[in-house]
C-alpha cells in the first residue's frame, strides 16, 4: 500500500527536479544573499556589460572576464596566463556550470581580483549571475 502510494510521488519529484537546471539551487541562494547588499534588481544586460568591461591593469594592459573565458561563452575559453583551456561558461552547453556555491564564490573572488584589481561587489556578482544563467 505504502509502496503503491510512494511511486507516483517519487516519479513526480524526479520529473520536477529534472526540469530544473543544475545551477538553479546555487544561483537562487547566492542571488538572494547578494540582493541584501544591492540597490538595483539584477539585470542580464548589465551583467553582460560588466562581463565584457575592460579594466585597466597597473601595467597598462586591459583585462576583462573575457580575457580567459572568451567572447562567446558557449565556446571553450583559454586562460590568459597559462594557456589552459577553460570549459564553456554557458550552462546551456555545460550543465555543470554554476551548480556549486563554493566553486562560484571561490572563482568570483579570485577572478575579480585579477581582472578588476579588487573583489566584485554583491551588486556586480548578482548582475553577472543573471547574465551567465541566461546564455
Ligand atoms: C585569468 C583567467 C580568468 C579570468 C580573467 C576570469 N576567469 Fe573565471 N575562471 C577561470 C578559471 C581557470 C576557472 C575555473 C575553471 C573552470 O571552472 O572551468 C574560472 C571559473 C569561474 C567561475 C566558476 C564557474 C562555475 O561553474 O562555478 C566563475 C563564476 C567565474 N570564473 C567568473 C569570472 C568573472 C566574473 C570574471 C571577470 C571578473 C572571470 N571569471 C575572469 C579563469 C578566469
Amino acid at each position: 500500500m505504502t509502496h503503491a502510494l510512494l511511486k507516483p510521488t517519487t516519479l513526480a519529484l524526479a520529473l520536477f527536479s529534472a526540469s530544473l537546471p543544475l545551477y538553479a539551487d546555487a544561483v537562487t541562494d547566492l542571488q538572494a544573499k547578494y540582493a541584501v547588499d544591492s540597490t538595483q534588481a539584477f539585470s542580464t544586460e548589465t551583467g553582460q556589460k560588466l562581463w565584457n568591461k575592460r579594466y585597466q591593469n597597473k601595467d597598462g594592459k586591459e583585462r576583462s572576464c573575457a580575457s580567459c573565458h572568451g567572447d562567446k561563452l558557449t565556446l571553450t575559453g583559454k586562460h590568459a596566463k597559462t594557456g589552459k583551456l577553460i570549459k564553456p561558461m554557458a550552462p546551456s552547453v555545460n550543465p555543470q556550470r554554476l551548480s556549486s556555491i563554493k566553486k562560484i564564490e571561490k572563482w568570483f573572488k579570485r577572478n575579480c581580483k585579477w581582472t578588476l584589481g579588487r573583489e566584485c561587489t554583491a551588486q556586480e556578482k548578482g548582475h553577472m549571475l543573471s547574465y551567465l544563467t541566461n546564455l
